[in-house]
Formats: C-alpha cells, structure tokens, sequence
C-alpha cells in the first residue's frame, strides 16, 4: 500500500478544527501505524492525523530519531491537551504542510500534556523545549491552526506568495513539490 500523502498549505482541510476520538477502534490504531510510517518516511519528527486528512485528535510524535540511524521512540497521543504551559521558547519551526519554509515562532517552553495511548490509558508527560514546541505545533493542528498562524502578518503574506508562485510553476510544469528541508514537524 502507498503512504498517505499529506495534505500541504493551501489546502483548506488543514483549517479545520478536528473532532476527538470517541473510541480508540482498529481503525485508530491503523490510522496512528500509518502516521508512524509517512512521519519517518517524510521525514518529520510529529505528525497530526488532519495532515493525511482525517479529522480526528490524535497526533505521533518522535523527536529523538535521525536519519542516521538512532533508535526509535514513537509516541502516539490519542485526544491530547496542554493542560500547564510555563515560560517562554523562540524556535525556528518548519511543517510538513508548509513547503519550503521555517521561520521563528514563539512558544511555551514547557508543557504538561493529557491524553490517551492506543491502549486507552491515560498519557501524561511534561515536555520541554524542542519537544514542547513540537506538542504545541501538532495539538495546534487539531484546532486548524498552523505555524505560519503564527508568525507576523508581513512574514505569512510573503510566504503565501512565494507559495502560489511555486505551485503555479509546478502545475504548469506537472512536478510534484520539493521534500522539505529540516527537522519539520
Ligand atoms: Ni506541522
């Protein structure tokens, strides 16, 4: 089977608030080994399931991982929610929804985060830095938000028009987007 694509800006399903998992089925925990795989395959550090279009609240993360080859320890995080924020963070972030682009956004700098694993049993975890930042970059995708929300108005707009020049070139060339560069989330 192909690996979900995922979903890139402008596309208007990544503005979509998602809806919780009533129940964590089959289906959930196919949908959450999938992530896994388009995560590592991208490759990305985090990954929310309205990037492969599906509505739902559940993200994977893995922020330890690199391509050269450490081990890895995924999380999936079924319904999360930042329940403590402390301090504050500036990072340069980048998104597998956002091609092309990294730019500084400031954020929490730690995190208290709830959810569920795919067990069904609570999932806490207090986070910071780098993987502070990358919890609140996936649980703002769940409430359609993205990155670039976040950044100046003046930064957005320039990047919104690099954006439709990109993809007019590729549709009248007929290319696919070009991976993007980093760590993105
Ligand atoms: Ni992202």
């Amino acid at each position: 089977m192909p690996l979900r694509p995922v979903l890139q800006f402008p596309d208007p399903r990544l503005k979509r608030a998602s809806k919780p998992v009533a129940k964590i089925t089959d289906e959930i925990r196919a949908l959450a080994q999938d992530m896994l795989e388009v995560m590592y395959d991208e490759p990305g550090i985090g990954l929310a399931a309205p990037q492969v279009g599906e509505s739902l609240r559940l993200i994977v993360m893995d922020t330890t991982w690199t391509e050269e080859g450490s081990e890895r320890s995924p999380i999936v995080v079924v319904n999360p929610e930042i329940v403590e924020r402390e301090g504050e963070i500036t990072w340069t972030e980048g998104c597998l929804s956002v091609p092309d682009f990294q730019a500084e956004v400031e954020r929490a700098a730690r995190v208290r985060v709830r959810g569920l694993d795919l067990e069904g049993h609570a999932y806490e975890e207090e986070a910071e830095e780098l993987r502070a930042v990358c919890f609140q970059h996936e649980i703002d995708h769940l409430d359609g938000i993205l990155f670039i929300d976040r950044i100046s108005r003046l930064k957005r707009s320039l990047y919104v028009q690099k954006r439709k020049k990109a993809l007019r070139r590729e549709s009248e060339e007929g290319q696919g987007t070009s991976a993007p560069s980093g760590r993105a989330l």
